[in-house]
């Protein structure tokens, strides 16, 4: 029996220095301590037939084994969960030498871009930043800016009406509609603020127009205008070079032509040298070397008096530009159908 407590001693000296892992030393308990054929009990169960006076020596013998096995494993199990636990941790430290994940950004729409870009350098010239309302009454949009009654673009071919009447206001009953450019702004400007003011607003427009390369039936403008006493063409034609030349390069020039708008006498349409071929003629332009970017003009008196100010006293400027359009050129986009579709594609490049 003490021979059997030896050897089994060894035994349990040599697998427990060859088991390795938790499930290892899970199976070295259920071979010494298992219910059923554990080597332990088995050897406890044999010391009824030790004689008597052996029989303390042996109990001893054999309880000292059972501790030591005991806590031996217990501490083996314990020494590799703490090292599992440490290897685990390791793996899980962070290498900050590893390049990092590019995170993927948000990117501002290439119309966003342009019109901060013109409310940036407007600000500077300390213009207010007034966007004004989409949906519009006929006066805002048409009367008080002088459209005579018949004018074509009253009709329900180039304007949107929206289904709700005007309350009160000048033409009770009269449908509103969504504004066909920005220039209501300017009558609600110098209904709110008397002069002197100097507006720029920047926002959505619409007509009725079939959607083509360079059509879209909603598009965006920037309005600027300035009243004061003693405004004249010189200031407005500074302010547009100052503008031209900040959104498209120093050496941007630009060009007058005279034009027609009921609001402002006299009115012109602005050109500038194509940013392509930089004036020597190219196919974008059609061999001019100029590209048509905007209409302005000297606000009209009748428009003045509209809006309850003296045209002896005061006088202005303004200009309407088409903020898509200034996109697709500083971006180089041939089609306005690209910058409404919102493809994330093109939408990363910016
Ligand atoms: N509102 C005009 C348009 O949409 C542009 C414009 C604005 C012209 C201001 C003159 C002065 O075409």
């Amino acid at each position: 029996m003490q021979n059997d407590i030896t050897a089994l001693s060894s035994e349990f000296d040599a697998a427990l220095a060859a088991a390795n892992s938790a499930t290892a030393l899970d199976e070295l308990r259920v071979r010494y301590f298992g219910r059923k054929g554990g080597l332990i009990p088995a050897l406890f169960s044999r010391l009824k037939e030790v004689p008597k006076e052996q029989k303390k020596d042996v109990g001893d013998a054999l309880n000292k084994l059972r501790d030591r096995i005991e806590s031996e494993l217990k501490e083996k199990t314990e020494r590799i969960a703490a090292e599992e636990a440490g290897r685990k941790e390791a793996r899980e430290t962070l290498d900050v030498t590893l390049p990092a994940r590019k995170p993927r950004l948000g990117h501002l729409h290439p119309v966003t871009l342009v019109r901060q870009e013109v409310e940036q350098l407007f600000r500077e010239m300390t213009y207010t930043i007034d966007p004004g309302p989409e949906i519009e009454t006929d006066w805002y949009n048409f009367e008080a800016l002088n459209f005579t009654p018949d004018h074509p673009a009253r009709d329900t071919q180039d304007t949107f009406f929206v289904d709700v009447v005007e309350k009160g206001g000048h033409l009770p009953g009269a449908p509103l509609l969504l504004r066909t450019h920005t220039s209501n702004v300017q009558i609600r400007s110098m209904e709110k603020w008397k002069p002197p003011v100097k507006v720029l607003s920047c926002g959505r427009v619409y007509r009725r127009d079939e959607i083509t390369m360079r059509r879209s039936p909603m598009f965006h403008q920037a309005e600027g205008f300035v009243v004061d006493r003693g405004i004249h063409i010189g200031h407005l034609r500074a302010t547009l070079e100052f503008m031209i030349r900040r959104l498209f390069g120093p050496d941007s020039k630009m060009r007058m032509r005279p034009s027609f708008f009921p609001f402002t006498e006299p009115s012109a349409e602005v050109d500038m040298s194509c940013i392509f071929c930089r004036g020597a003629g190219c196919g974008t332009c059609s061999q001019t070397g100029w590209m048509e970017i905007l209409g302005c003009g000297m606000i009209h008196p009748q428009v003045l008096r509209n809006c309850g100010i003296d045209p002896e006293e005061w006088s202005g400027f303004a200009f309407g530009m088409g903020l898509d359009r200034v996109a697709m050129l500083k971006y180089d986009i041939p089609n306005i159908r690209t910058i409404f579709e919102n493809d994330l594609r093109v939408l990363e490049q910016f």
